[in-house]
């Protein structure tokens, strides 16, 4: 997902439902911030935004 970067947040914390994409909400705000700054620069990714930060995650995780 190359839009906003909440979008991408939620996917990762709630997975989508009725499909295989599970949540991934076991893993730390660090290294879910990781895992999504990586997929939004890798393989000629030029995200908007190619920065996410753990704070981004703690903000949309309740
Ligand atoms: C670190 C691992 C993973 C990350 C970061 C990740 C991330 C994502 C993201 C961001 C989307 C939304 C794409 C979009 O709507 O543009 C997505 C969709 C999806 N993911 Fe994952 N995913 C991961 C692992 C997996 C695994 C292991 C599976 C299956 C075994 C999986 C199955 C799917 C499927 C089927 C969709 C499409 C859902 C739909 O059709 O709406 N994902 N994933």
């Amino acid at each position: 997902m190359l839009g906003p970067a909440e979008a991408q947040i939620k996917v990762l914390l709630d997975g989508r439902a009725g499909t295989a994409m599970a949540s991934l909400r076991r893993l730390s705000d660090v290294e879910l911030a990781a895992v999504t700054t990586y997929t939004r620069n890798a393989w000629s990714n030029q995200a908007e935004q190619g920065l996410v930060l753990p704070r981004e995650y703690a903000a949309v995780r309740k």
